[in-house]
């Protein structure tokens, strides 16, 4: 079996990577203005707290139980398990509309090179354009960003991914609180963290509700096995629950800092919060443009930051997959990404398709793009029934006594876990797919 092993701090700032992504800097902030600002953040912080810090330890449990990748992992619980393992291949799909989004952030670093819209009406054309017209570019883009990606995975945990991690993550930290140290000196900066954190219950609803929590599985880099794959590479001496809790610390301040440093530069600039997934490609270019020479330096250094974001996650949902393989069928490393990665890359060509004005309807089903399709049906129902999957096999098949190594970890707060993991987090996550599928009413 191939098992390489990152270093402690490899493994915090790969797990911290693999958390903080497009998720927290492109995504939380456009859903938290379609959902309606604070009361949405609230129940996905309520969710985080309650579901999905319980998840992510349970998570990290199975990696460091099973030591392999995630069917390995499973089959070692109980071989009729091993078909849960196969949610290793969720992250490819994740990366079919993923790495298009990379690919939209490198197009913009480039066309920002040469100047950004001043109207809003320009800046929607462009990014109408480039998704409604510009297939052949999206494409060169997407394929960039797999070929980056695959770079760093062929390398291995070791050499491609910490190094990737220890190199990126620092950097995001620091650009992004450069960014909010500027957009606290501004006015509007009140106006947004009222916006983020004064619950305006009217304003939600129970397709918010399941949004927030389809959100949190996202964001913490839930059901499919990143975590599992990451946590099977580190060795028994580190203290998985601690990092689980800085892991998700990390991710919870980013997707906040994000937040605010986005809603106050929209209010300051007088602009809607609700525009959707075009919000960052939209109206933030708008608004830095109308900064002068500084808006220049921030779009630049914003979209790199959304970049590096991108990557580290990316790698971590590619690499579950590739170890598969790599132990399942003893391809070389190299092959296995290359396979891996084709097959993403290839289907993401028809999630781009499928956003154009030519072929969309095509590429469509139920009226929905194929884009679409992938991004929902892995945050609202894929990852959330891994999630339940996880839970039940940590809190019931699993035995007690090999429980041992989280529950000196944790001390006393293991018990309160362990009702979590058994009770809360499974039962939480079912209702609200039942109500997913009109079974039931919030
Ligand atoms: N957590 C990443 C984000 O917020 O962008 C996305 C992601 C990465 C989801 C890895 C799932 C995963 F396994």
């Amino acid at each position: 079996m191939n098992r390489e092993l990152f270093s402690k701090w490899g493994f915090i700032l790969a797990t911290i990577g693999s958390a903080v992504g497009l998720g927290n800097i492109w995504k939380f902030p456009y859903i938290t203005g379609e959902y309606g600002g604070g009361a949405f953040v609230l129940i996905y912080l309520i969710t985080i707290l309650f579901v999905g810090i319980s998840i992510l330890i349970a998570e990290m449990f199975l990696g460091n139980f099973g030591k392999s990748d995630p069917v390995t992992t499973f089959e070692k619980v109980n071989p009729s398990m091993r078909w849960f393992g196969l949610m290793a291949f969720n992250g490819l799909i994740i990366m079919t509309f993923y790495s298009v989004v990379i690919g939209w952030i490198f197009y913009y670093i480039y066309s920002s090179i040469n100047g950004l819209p001043t109207s809003v009406s320009e800046a929607e054309k462009e990014f109408k354009t480039l998704i409604g017209d510009s297939v052949a570019i999206q494409i060169a883009f997407h394929t960039l960003a797999t070929l980056i990606v695959l770079h760093f995975v062929n390398g291995g945990i070791k050499e491609g991914i910490e190094k990737l991690n220890r190199i990126l993550m620092p950097a995001l930290m620091v650009i992004l609180f450069g960014i909010l140290l500027y957009s606290f000196t501004l006015p509007s900066f009140g106006k947004a963290f009222e916006f983020l954190f004064y619950p305006h219950w009217e304003k939600l609803s129970s397709e918010a509700f399941i949004r927030a929590v389809g959100h949190s599985f996202f964001t913490l880099s839930l059901g499919m096995g990143a975590i599992i794959t990451y946590s099977a590479s580190v060795s028994d001496r580190v203290n998985i629950s601690k990092t689980a809790l800085i892991v998700a610390f990390f991710d919870t301040l980013i997707a906040l800092v994000a937040g605010l440093i986005i809603f106050t530069l929209l209010f300051q600039f007088g602009e809607e919060p609700s525009k959707g997934p075009g919000l960052v490609f939209i109206s933030m270019p708008v608004i830095f443009s109308q900064m002068g020479g500084v808006g220049y330096f921030l779009s630049l250094l914003f979209l790199i930051a959304l970049a590096m974001a991108g990557l580290t996650s990316a790698v971590s949902l590619v690499e579950p997959a590739v170890l598969y393989v790599i132990n399942r069928f003893g391809l070389t490393r190299f092959k296995a990404t290359i396979l891996m990665g084709s097959i993403y890359w290839f289907i993401g060509i028809f999630a781009i398709l499928s956003y154009s004005n030519s072929y969309g309807e095509f590429w469509s089903f139920f009226g929905k793009p194929l884009f679409d399709i992938f991004e929902t049906t892995t945050d609202s129902l894929l990852l959330p029934l891994s999630g339940v999957i996880i839970a039940v096999v940590v809190g019931y098949i699993i035995k007690r006594e090999n429980l041992n190594k989280i529950s000196s970890e944790m001390g006393g707060v293991f018990s309160i876990w362990y009702i979590s993991i058994r009770f809360i987090a499974p039962i939480a996550v079912i209702f609200l797919m039942l109500n997913l599928f009109g079974i039931i009413e919030l």
